[in-house]
């Protein structure tokens, strides 16, 4: 995909806004995958601020304000303790720094599991204070219920199944999933659960390649992999694990950029700098009229 968005120049600091193209909507993502096909594979990343969005939003058919920020934003060691308030207000700055891409934000823990009222209750409260299309929610066969609760009353619901980290205590840590008979069988019937409930599209994380590969046949909607195979219909990755940000990151993931090192040195600079009084220099400094 091109870029055609044109800087507004007179918008302040470092920040120039794009001008307004037309968001994606849940429909076109939908219609994306025909007679079980994605010809143009749907390509997926995460933002969690304004200034990350406007730099993805040319690239991506959709930005996923996901729970990872836990990890990633807070230092948190899990994405248990994400709270609704985190996600609107991160989820409200992607929206503020995106106009092409459809955003999705994810239910955090203890928001949605409790019923499907629950989940309206919180998917409205996402809805309406960040202005995102669609909320995601982790689950299969058991989250069915809600989801359809949730499609039925206007609000587009992305699954989530594979490994779901939101219920890491119970899987007992971030494995892949689906090297027993069991789990390959329970994957592939929550994929379906969730496509039969009223998903537009599912995230499929850390499935066994044969298993993701079935599964994103089995169903007519879009299954976004991660850790999963690239004959999904989409891909998503954690924007930061794909640009090099962290030491460890999981097998699936692919640095594209080593931007970690890239901070570390331009932090050693500037405090070289500081230290021996070459900034701020005469570019940086404001002298009286002559
Ligand atoms: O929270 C998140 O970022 C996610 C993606 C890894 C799919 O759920």
């Amino acid at each position: 995909m091109s870029t055609t968005f044109k800087l507004d120049t007179s918008t302040s600091r470092a920040n120039p806004t794009p001008q307004p193209r037309k968001r994606l909507t849940v429909p076109v993502i939908q219609r994306r995958k025909f007679e079980g096909k994605t010809e143009d594979p749907l390509v997926m990343l995460t933002a969690y601020t304004a200034r990350t969005a406007q730099l993805l939003d040319a690239h991506c058919d959709m930005l996923l304000v996901g729970d990872s920020l836990g990890q990633v934003i807070y230092g948190l060691p899990s994405t248990l303790s994400v709270t609704l308030d985190m996600m609107c207000n991160h989820g409200a700055a992607v929206v503020r720094g995106s106009y092409h891409s459809l955003v999705v934000v994810d239910m955090p823990f203890g928001s949605y599991e409790q019923s499907p009222q629950q989940a309206f209750e919180s998917a409205s409260r996402i809805m309406s204070e960040t202005g995102c299309a669609a909320v995601k929610l982790e689950g299969g066969q058991t989250m069915a219920e809600t989801i359809a609760f949730l499609s039925q009353r206007g609000i587009p619901v992305m699954g989530h199944i594979g490994l779901t980290p939101q219920a890491v205590n119970a899987l007992g840590g971030y494995a892949a999933r689906g090297r027993s008979q069991e789990e390959h069988e329970k994957i592939l019937a929550d994929a379906k659960a969730v496509a039969d409930a009223g998903a537009f599209a599912m995230v499929a994380e850390g499935v066994l390649e044969p298993i993701a590969i079935a599964a994103t046949q089995s169903v007519d909607i879009p299954v976004i992999g991660i850790g999963a195979s690239a004959r999904c219909d989409g891909q998503v990755l954690v924007t930061e694990d794909m640009l090099g940000m962290f030491e460890r990151t999981a097998r699936f993931v692919k640095r594209y950029h080593n931007i970690s090192q890239q901070i570390e040195q331009a932090a050693e600079k500037y405090a070289g700098d500081v230290r021996d009084r070459s900034f701020p220099g005469p570019d940086q400094l404001y002298q009286p009229k002559k």
